[in-house]
């Protein structure tokens, strides 16, 4: 089966790329992104240049490549998206239509559309957050993954596409820094707390959102696009639960390993995206229709994030 990522050197793709390839075979995963091949890293080829707002660029890959599935992971994220909404408009909307055109057009097997807890807004329930609610997003990222999950729904139903997507909580991760997100203070405070020893947060200390440490979030997408899809009464937009904290407490979860960490906090632009969402989701759809179980609480992910950041970073000054 051969398979493209697009989007494939961002935080979510650098890690799905390695675990697909330890499934379906080094050579039938081809990572694609903006970057020209000779700034890529080996371990990311085969590797092609890739910009979804390309149509016959896009196009060009999938004939060539004889792809059968793609994982459509090219975006621009909340807090970018705020920064230049022209641009999270083109990549999020325009580029996810092209793709489905393309899966349409070469029959496509599978297609993986990932989308957000950003689809929801300050009048959804901000507990429990139940799989169909009120979706009035207020940011421009918001919109474009509320008005995906549509499209991809409309493209299951109109030309029976099998198209997948789960609704990310914020994810944390050692491998690929985050750029971008509203949720970037939960992996930044982890390398600033062992390298400096410190962290200002730019979410207020009280601020409860939805998150999930990456092998969760790895497996449980590929755990999705495994399942059967005739038991799937959801498609592109299952509400997806990790754990869900404060600034503050996960301060204190860190300060349990590095008892001299210290934090503080100066809100920007952010807050705001951070107060329009939930602060934690009800995936029983999930759990019911797939079997999803999430397997890292705070204290396992951050005994988890700290090991892992600190052999990572001590390689990086030993080099
Ligand atoms: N990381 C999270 O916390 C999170 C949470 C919710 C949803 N998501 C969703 O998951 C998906 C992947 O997110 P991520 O965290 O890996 O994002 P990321 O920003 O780390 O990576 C996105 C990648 O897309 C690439 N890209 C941007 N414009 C492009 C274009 N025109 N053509 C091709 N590539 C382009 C970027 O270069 C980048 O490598 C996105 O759909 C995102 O909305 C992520």
């Amino acid at each position: 089966m051969k398979i493209l990522i697009t989007g494939a050197l961002g935080q979510i793709g650098s890690e799905l790329s390695l675990a697909l390839k330890q499934i379906y075979g080094q050579n039938n995963v081809i990572n694609s992104d903006l970057a020209l091949p000779q700034q890529v890293a080996s371990e990311y080829f085969p590797y092609c240049q890739l910009d979804v707002t390309n149509k016959q660029q896009l196009i060009d890959v999938i004939t060539q490549n004889k792809i059968e599935v793609i994982y459509h992971l090219a975006a621009v994220l909340s807090a970018s998206g705020e920064k230049n909404p022209q641009l999270c408009f083109d990549v999020n909307i325009l580029g996810l239509y092209y793709v489905l055109e393309a899966s349409r057009q070469n029959a496509i097997k599978q297609i993986i559309c990932p989308s957000s807890i950003a689809v929801f807004g300050p009048e959804t329930p901000k507990q429990n957050t139940p799989q169909e609610t009120i979706i009035l997003p207020k940011t421009m990222y918001g919109l474009s993954k509320a008005s995906g999950e549509l499209l991809c729904d409309y493209y299951v139903k109109k030309y029976n596409l099998d198209i997948r997507g789960l609704r990310y909580p914020g994810l944390i991760s050692y491998k690929t820094l985050p750029t971008g997100g509203t949720t970037d203070y939960a992996v930044e405070i982890f390398y600033d707390a062992i390298k400096k020893g410190s962290y200002q947060c730019f979410l207020q200390e009280n601020t409860i959102l939805p998150m999930m440490y990456m092998p969760d979030a790895i497996r449980g997408t590929i755990e999705l696009s495994c399942a059967n899809f005739k038991q799937l009464n959801n498609h592109s937009n299952f509400n997806f639960a990790g754990v869900s904290f404060s600034c503050g407490e996960i301060a204190l979860e860190i300060k349990k390993h590095l008892p001299h960490f210290t934090i503080s906090y100066q809100p920007d632009f952010r807050q705001q995206i951070a107060d329009s969402w939930p602060q934690s989701i009800d995936d029983s759809k999930a759990k019911q229709q797939w079997g999803w179980q999430c397997e890292y609480d705070l204290p396992k992910m951050t005994t988890d994030m700290l090991h892992h950041l600190n052999i990572k970073l001590n390689k990086h000054e030993q080099h």
